[in-house]
């Protein structure tokens, strides 16, 4: 016998709740890939199953289990600490692993590890069959893997939805042979279609949708114009494995406006003819890449000179057309006259558009114009190195963005980093920090930059 009425609200709250708590489940786990992409992905490989700079995360969880959730909380916040105290798992991990040293992340909370030990989790089990394998650089924008649950969810959804409407309607039935047993005065029953839009259904329908289109539109709007990962093609193979790597060329020989100003600058075709009027021919592309730095420079590599300002268009061709026909011949003796004519038109073709303009490189990194950024702060002042933010650009045959670029990506760092406060006579005027650094008993080891105002919205905004 059924007493209480069941009402329809009941089915519906139950299904939106089963929705949000998967939804929520899907934001811890894309804030702890942020939050992982931020601090830990220089070190442990994203795909969780390869060695880089620190061990692979996978089953990282397993691996603490005899101890308390706590002693891994610790670990990430101070790992040094935990190996002086002794502690067998990490006394374990150091012996591996010296004399490489995690970071401390002091500031984060057990519910951010929490967030990025699920999106561990997530890319060990589910997240290395849909990318490369070991170490292999991904290109793109890296998105795809935020979106293919949400098919699954609309779908579920979908038969939530229909569920609760059966229910409902079969409550209400129910409910209806109960109240006329009972003897209670019945009216005509409500269709299924005036129960659908009573003003109740409707009104829960349309909060339900204004929650997820809000939750959706955030989330997407947070990641417009970002672009992590991103690798464009360049008009010249550049490589920085090549420049940076091996010939351990210093960054800011190159990237020399990073000192000193905003901008850290792509150096000009000048720069590079410090070197490239010396080596002319590559190993890799013989004349096919070094030939457009000297069309644009202006430069005729046969008789190492500029050329002359009244020098015609068809004179510069058969230069150009010169050097690379007399370097291939050399390299390829036995090449046919047809390979030969082939390989030089093909040669000139690329090189061509190059002719007397400056080289336009794709620009990889954007800040929005709303956001300040300024290279000299960070780099003369602050100390920080190029890679904590570009990552390892040396190994990097084709440079990508390496950080998400995002606010949260600058106040992380800005909450967790000391500013160079001895030694900065800028910093003289903050005597309580000072005095603090002085006195043992304060505790007080550095000054964060988030202390000096790095948070406040209009040193980062205009
Ligand atoms: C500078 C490189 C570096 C960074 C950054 C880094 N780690 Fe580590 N991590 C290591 C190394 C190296 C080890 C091995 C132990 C050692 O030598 O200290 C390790 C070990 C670990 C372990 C233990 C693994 C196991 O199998 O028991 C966990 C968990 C861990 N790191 C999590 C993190 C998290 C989370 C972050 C980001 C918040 C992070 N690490 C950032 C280098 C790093
Ligand atoms: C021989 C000159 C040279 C050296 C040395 C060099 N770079 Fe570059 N860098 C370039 C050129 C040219 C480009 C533009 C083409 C490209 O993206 O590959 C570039 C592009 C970049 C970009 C991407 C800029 C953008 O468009 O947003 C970054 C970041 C970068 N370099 C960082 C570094 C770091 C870090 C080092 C040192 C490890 C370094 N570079 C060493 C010449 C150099
Ligand atoms: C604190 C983080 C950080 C450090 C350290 C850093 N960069 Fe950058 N870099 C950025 C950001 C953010 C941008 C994007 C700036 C923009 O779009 O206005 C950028 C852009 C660039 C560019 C593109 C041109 C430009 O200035 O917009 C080059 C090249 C570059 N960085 C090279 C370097 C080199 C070389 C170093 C080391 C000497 C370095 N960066 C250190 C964060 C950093
Ligand atoms: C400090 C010296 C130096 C500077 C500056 C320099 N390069 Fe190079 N570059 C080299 C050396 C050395 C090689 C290796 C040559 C080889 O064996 O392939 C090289 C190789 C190359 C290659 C590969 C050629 C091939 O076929 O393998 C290209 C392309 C190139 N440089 C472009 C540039 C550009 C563009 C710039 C300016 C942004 C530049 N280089 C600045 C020294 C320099
Ligand atoms: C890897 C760490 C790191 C990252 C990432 C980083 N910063 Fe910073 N930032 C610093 C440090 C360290 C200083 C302190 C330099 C000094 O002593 O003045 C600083 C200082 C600043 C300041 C001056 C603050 C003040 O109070 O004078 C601004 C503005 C700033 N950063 C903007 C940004 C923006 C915008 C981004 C993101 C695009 C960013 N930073 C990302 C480390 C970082
Ligand atoms: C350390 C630097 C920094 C500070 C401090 C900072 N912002 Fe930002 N903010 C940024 C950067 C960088 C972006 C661009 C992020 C992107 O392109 O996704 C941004 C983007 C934004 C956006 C656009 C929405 C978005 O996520 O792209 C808003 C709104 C905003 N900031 C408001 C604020 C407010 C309000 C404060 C003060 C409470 C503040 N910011 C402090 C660096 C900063």
């Amino acid at each position: 016998m059924l007493h209480k009425r069941i009402h329809i609200k009941v089915f519906l709250l139950a299904a939106f709740s089963f929705l949000s708590v998967s939804l929520f489940a899907e934001a811890t786990i894309a804030e702890g890939k942020s939050l992982f992409k931020a601090n830990c992905a220089q070190c442990h490989a994203k795909d969780m199953k390869s060695k880089l700079t620190g061990p692979a995360l996978g089953g990282v969880e397993e691996r603490w289990s005899d101890y308390p959730r706590e002693d891994l909380y610790s670990w990430v916040r101070n790992s040094q600490k935990m190996i002086s105290e002794g502690h067998p798992r990490a006394v374990e991990l150091w012996n591996e692993w010296t004399p490489t040293v995690m970071n401390n992340f002091p500031n984060l909370t057990d519910e951010q590890i929490d967030g990025m030990l699920l999106y561990i989790n997530d890319a060990y089990v589910n997240g290395g069959k849909k990318k490369g394998g070991d170490g292999e650089v991904v290109v793109g924008t890296d998105k795809s893997d935020d979106g293919s649950n949400s098919m699954f969810y609309v779908f579920l959804l979908a038969i939530l939805g229909l569920l609760a409407v059966i229910l409902a309607r079969i409550v209400s039935n129910l409910n209806h042979m109960a109240d006329e047993k009972e003897g209670k005065a019945v009216g005509r029953r409500a269709t299924l279609v005036e129960q659908l839009l009573s003003p109740k259904v409707i009104g829960f329908v349309l909060f339900a949708l204004i929650l997820i289109g809000g939750y959706t539109t955030v989330n997407n709007a947070i990641d417009l114009g970002r672009q992590q990962g991103y690798a464009p093609e360049q008009p010249i193979k550049f490589s920085h494995v090549t420049h940076a790597g091996i010939q351990k060329i210093d960054c800011q020989y190159c990237h020399d406006g990073a000192r000193r100003s905003k901008h850290s600058v792509i150096p000009a075709t000048n720069t590079c003819m410090n070197c490239h009027t010396a080596v002319k021919v590559g190993s890799k592309y013989g004349t096919g890449e070094l030939t457009k730095i000297y069309a644009s420079a202006g430069w005729n590599p046969n008789t190492g000179k500029y050329f002359e300002d009244n020098v015609s268009y068809e004179a510069k061709e058969e230069e150009y057309k010169k050097w690379i026909k007399e370097n291939f011949v050399a390299a390829k003796p036995e090449a046919s006259d047809k390979s030969i004519d082939a390989e030089v038109t093909n040669q000139w073709n690329a090189i061509a558009g190059h002719l007397g303009k400056p080289i336009e490189w794709t620009k990889i990194h954007n800040l929005p114009d709303h956001a300040y950024f300024n290279h000299a702060q960070h780099v003369a002042v602050g100390k920080v190195e190029c890679q904590t933010c570009h990552g390892p650009v040396e190994e990097m045959e084709v440079v990508q963005q390496y950080a998400p670029l995002s606010m949260g990506w600058c106040i992380n760092c800005h909450r967790q980093t000391n500013v160079q406060f001895a030694d900065n006579p800028y910093y003289d005027s903050y005597e309580a920090y000072h005095d603090q650094l002085k006195d043992v008993k304060s505790g007080r080891t550095g000054v964060t930059v988030e202390e000096i105002g790095g948070l406040e919205c209009q040193k980062c905004h205009y």
